[in-house]
């Protein structure tokens, strides 16, 4: 018999912590269309942002409450009425939303920036919850820079903000600056010392200063946290916040170490990755794990004969478990439109029959020119096709029209008749492509069973 396994959720804040790294930033409907992808990847919630912080964050983080309705969606707000009214107004209308407070609680942050007492700091914590409380069943409160908070002090914190209905208790290493058995040893205190703790969900929030964040986000799971905040490409304030693909795929390929699942469709890290890197226009480091282009890839003789004889010597899981495409394919003026509709996807995009046709015929006309088309010269035919206008047909998975109206989008649409532009020959091979001919998986994406891989312990 095995032993059940424990689930962590994954709390998804690209939107927001992601959104406040250098290069970034996102307008409305670049984090709608991400959002639409956090989804599809399975994140149990997704912080949308900051609504207090601009009129284009409300207007994002309202989008995305009335337009993605399975995953909970969180709004950050400071511990402050106008912030958490603001929040709400946002949020209000999303199938499961989510307040999510924070107020930092170290001394260094009291004193200097917040030049409040400690017992200020209680009484403030405590109001801030009960308010949103009032608004919102499902509250989130953060002690901002708890790593470096007093234990005695931020369990004095903790045990006032679940008095007053926190149902969530995100310990934040907010400059990154703990190691992971100090993590561990610090969710082990807070479980035994804060009373009633055993009602709610301590979750993990931590940064990449020393490039600890996912080993320490790891650290807090197995000493009894149940959420983890993360980024995809462990984008973030400084040098980031622990990445979401790290987090999942270390879960998935060491069972034996960590026995907890995540509702995480692996297949979809590679598309939502791609399309944050094309978004932003911030390239995935080349050696970034999971996602960098040269994770999956081997460049030493003794390696690529090991890998060739059987891909387990050197990879320890497949690239297709992370949805990296088969690179044995390649997309040129023979592919017909089920391949070329499969790499979209695998690019990050979905798009319906009329808008597939009318790429493919650019497709065409681009095969016909050049040899091979790449990923980002498929990238730059779907952005030009992309572009928004006023004609009619929908491009991307098409939104509802009310939270279309609400958002005050411009709808995506084909320009049939535009002639195909050639691309540039400077565009940045590399945000896009993994292997060097492009790829394309010749089965549907659902076929892709974790049976087919060789994970280690899946
Ligand atoms: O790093 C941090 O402390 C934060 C909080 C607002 C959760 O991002
Ligand atoms: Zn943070």
């Amino acid at each position: 018999m095995t032993a059940e396994r424990a689930r962590v959720t994954v709390f998804d804040t690209t939107l927001r912590d992601g959104e406040q790294s250098p290069g970034c930033s996102m307008n409305q409907q670049e984090k709608l269309r991400l959002a639409q992808q956090l989804d599809r990847l399975g994140v149990d919630v997704i912080e949308a942002g900051f609504p207090i912080a601009s009129d284009g964050d409300f207007e994002s983080v309202k989008a995305i409450a009335m337009t993605v309705r399975r995953p909970v969606i969180a709004g950050l707000c400071r511990a402050c009425r106008p912030d958490i009214e603001r929040a709400w107004e946002a949020l209000q209308h999303a199938a499961r939303p989510r307040i999510h407070v924070f107020l930092a609680t170290s001394d260094i942050h009291l004193q200097y920036k917040l030049r409040i007492t400690r017992d200020q700091c209680v009484h403030q914590a405590r109001e801030a919850v009960a308010y949103a409380k009032s608004l919102c069943g499902d509250v989130e409160f953060s002690p901002e820079d708890a790593t470096r908070t007093d234990p005695e002090f931020l369990c004095r914190v903790l045990e006032a903000v679940v008095e007053a209905g926190a149902t969530t208790l995100n310990i934040p290493d907010t400059v990154g600056y703990t190691v992971p058995t100090e993590f561990a040893a610090l969710i082990t205190t807070i479980r035994q010392q804060v009373k009633g703790i055993e009602n709610v969900t301590i979750s993990a929030h931590c940064h990449n200063d020393l490039g600890m964040a996912v080993a320490n986000a790891l650290a807090a799971v197995g000493a009894g946290a149940r959420q983890v905040e993360c980024t995809i490409n462990g984008i973030g304030e400084r040098a980031g916040n622990a990445s979401l693909e790290e987090i999942v795929m270390a879960l998935r390929v060491r069972p034996d170490r960590y026995p907890y699942d995540t509702g995480v469709a692996s297949e979809q890290i590679f598309a939502a990755s791609q399309m944050l890197s094309d978004i932003t226009g911030v390239p995935v480091q080349p050696n970034k794990a999971i996602t960098g282009r040269n994770a999956f890839a081997h460049e030493a003789g003794i390696h690529q004969d090991g890998v060739l004889k059987n891909p387990l010597t050197y990879e320890i899981m497949t690239p297709k478990s992370v949805g990296v495409p088969d690179s044995k394919l390649v997309l040129g003026k023979h592919s017909g439109r089920h391949a070329l509709g499969m790499r979209c996807e695998q690019l990050g995009y979905q798009f319906d029959r009329r808008a597939l046709d009318d790429i493919y015929r650019r497709f065409v006309r681009l095969a016909d020119k050049i040899k091979h088309v790449e990923d980002h010269h498929l990238l730059e035919l779907i952005r030009d096709t992309h572009k928004p206008s006023t004609s009619a047909t929908p491009l991307i998975e098409p939104i509802s029209t009310p939270a279309a109206a609400v958002a005050n989008l411009p709808v995506p649409a084909v320009e049939p008749g535009k002639p195909f532009p050639i691309p540039s020959a400077h565009v940045p091979p590399t945000t896009n492509a993994f292997g060097v001919p492009l790829p394309v998986a010749a089965e549907s994406h659902h076929e892709q069973t974790q049976q087919e891989d060789y994970l280690w312990g899946v």
